[in-house]
């Protein structure tokens, strides 16, 4: 019966052709046009499988009906059964024909190239399934290293350049491999190749629109929390578990979800409850959230195994959970401690590179504190004592120093108050109360020495210097000031 069917379908098939016996070329028609970018290089290649057998052979192309294409040899480069457009634009866009004559037969192949100048264009299509690795090839790089062998790959991902790195997609030789891909891996993948030809620098570029497909086969379910965790919880607290699980994209199996507690059903406990299950969809993925409710926190519930298994007829799951007593952790007394402890070593760096400034510092304040404590009630700057015997010349010129020199000087030049008894003390005064109360109004003692005085000669001058060195040396509040004159 198939038999005469296939004889006269032969016939016609052989009539069409041989009826035009010059011109007996076997007509064929590429499926997919050529798409290029205005200005990228494009390649366009004569498929006729027995050019790779035959090496003797006549081919010619034409373009849009029997024309000769001009350009070649200029902008369009032939190479055995290829044309390089170097680069496309816009009026290369037609219909073209590659003829090819052997010496018993001939074949004609006709493909289409469009050349835009703006949008995208998919040079390949692809549809990977969910969670399998996907390979995206540079188709044109194969190509590219017949005219330069060590072009520049760019990759781009959703026509914006994006760095390849990490495990997931890696880059290896020709390729971009995506490990197990998802929804966010789906997306227009291009390859840009730049590259220098007869010291010109070109581009071209392939772009690979990878979608991604539903898993044939049911998915096994996947615990996502928890996975293997320890919480701490107060004793008497009330805690809710929720168990997330992956349960499928698209289409799948119905799982079996439930909790454990210490490898038993946690009706087993009248604290704990397991609450109905729930699903959602989140972009295509399926999850599913499952809670266990302890209304209570009991000691015995510490360290036990709590466990969320999902299960369908593709596989298992098990989620680990434990319970652990909340730690007590002083906080508030640590950072006293660590504020201490860093303040210390603070004050030892301190006082190790800064001792002697700070003793100064602290010497000057005190004595500041001490200057400033004293002037209070006192009257006087300086009680001065010299020796008053009148018979030695140096002791004169002692007197002199006393009464002119150093009033001129302290109190005329720098302002200080003296109390020289000769000079300030009023008339009628008792000697003795004078000298007594006026060292004691003052803050300090001035006492003159000259080589040749003796103290004990005169009565006055020894008196004031006795009050006067016992108030400086036994009650401290006077300060003394010994000036030895040379004056000779
Ligand atoms: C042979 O066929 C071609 C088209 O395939 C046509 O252009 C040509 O005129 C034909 N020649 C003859 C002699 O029929
Ligand atoms: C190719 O063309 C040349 C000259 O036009 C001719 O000599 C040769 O036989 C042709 N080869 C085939 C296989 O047709
Ligand atoms: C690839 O890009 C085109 C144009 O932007 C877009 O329509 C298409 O959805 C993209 N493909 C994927 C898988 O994102
Ligand atoms: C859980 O984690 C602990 C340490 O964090 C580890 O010792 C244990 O093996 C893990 N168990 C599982 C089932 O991953
Ligand atoms: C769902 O898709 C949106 C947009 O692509 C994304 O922002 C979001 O993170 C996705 N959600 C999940 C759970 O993957
Ligand atoms: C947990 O199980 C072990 C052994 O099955 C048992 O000895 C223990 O008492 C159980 N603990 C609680 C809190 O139920």
């Amino acid at each position: 019966m198939d038999t005469p069917l296939l004889i006269i379908f032969c016939t016609c098939f052989y009539m069409s052709f041989c009826d035009n016996k010059t011109e007996n070329c076997i007509e064929m028609r590429e499926q997919e046009t050529y798409d290029a970018r205005d200005g990228e290089v494009v390649r366009l290649e004569c498929h006729i499988k027995e050019i790779n057998d035959n090496y003797d052979f006549n081919l010619t192309w034409y373009k849009n009906d029997n024309q000769i294409i001009d350009g070649i040899g200029q902008k369009i480069e032939e190479q055995r059964n290829v044309l390089w457009f170097l680069p496309a634009s816009l009026s290369d866009s037609g219909n073209y024909v590659c003829e090819v004559r052997f010496s018993t037969s001939c074949y004609k192949l006709e493909m289409g190239l469009s050349v835009k100048d703006q949008g995208y264009y998919i040079n390949n299509l692809d549809i990977v399934e969910y969670s399998k690795p996907a390979v995206i090839p540079c188709y044109i790089l194969q190509h590219v290293v017949d005219l330069d062998k060590n072009p520049d790959v760019q990759w781009f991902k959703n026509f914006e350049p994006f760095q390849v790195n990490g495990e997931k997609i890696k880059r290896i030789e020709n390729t971009l491999r995506i490990s197990d891909m998802n929804h966010n891996d789906a997306g227009n993948y291009t390859c840009q190749v730049i590259f220098t030809y007869k010291g010109k620098r070109y581009t071209t570029s392939s772009n690979t629109e990878i979608t991604l497909e539903d898993p044939k086969e049911p998915l096994t379910p996947h615990v996502i929390y928890p996975q293997n965790e320890t919480l701490e919880v107060e004793c008497g607290s009330e805690k809710i578990l929720t168990c997330r699980v992956f349960i499928g994209i698209g289409e799948y199996l119905e799982p079996v979800i439930y909790w454990t507690v210490n490898n038993t059903h946690p009706e087993m406990y009248n604290a704990i409850k397991q609450l109905p299950g729930i699903t959602k969809k989140e972009n295509d993925t399926h999850y599913a959230e499952l809670e266990l409710v302890i209304s209570e926190v009991t000691s015995d519930l510490y360290e036990i195994p709590f466990k969320c298994i999902a299960t369908n007829a593709a596989g298992i799951d098990v989620g680990h959970l434990r319970l652990q007593p909340a730690k007590h952790r002083n906080w508030h007394l640590l950072f006293i401690v660590l504020a201490i402890s860093v303040l210390v070593m603070l004050g030892v760096v301190i006082y190790t590179f800064f001792k002697i400034d700070i003793v100064l510092f602290y010497r000057e304040i005190w004595n500041r504190t001490r200057t400033a404590n004293v002037s209070d009630g006192k009257l006087y700057d300086a009680y001065v004592i010299y020796p008053k015997i009148d018979t030695l010349s140096s002791t004169r010129r002692a007197e002199t120093f006393a009464l002119q020199i150093l009033p001129d000087m302290l109190e005329n030049r720098y302002g200080y108050k003296l109390f020289l008894l000769e000079r300030d003390q009023l008339p009628g005064e008792a000697v003795h109360n004078v000298i007594n109360e006026t060292i004691r109004k003052s803050r300090r003692l001035i006492i003159i020495l000259t080589p040749t005085c003796f103290w004990d000669d005169h009565w006055q001058t020894t008196f004031e210097q006795q009050i006067g060195l016992y108030d400086a040396l036994i009650r401290d509040e006077i300060k003394m000031k010994v000036r030895k004159t040379n004056l000779k």
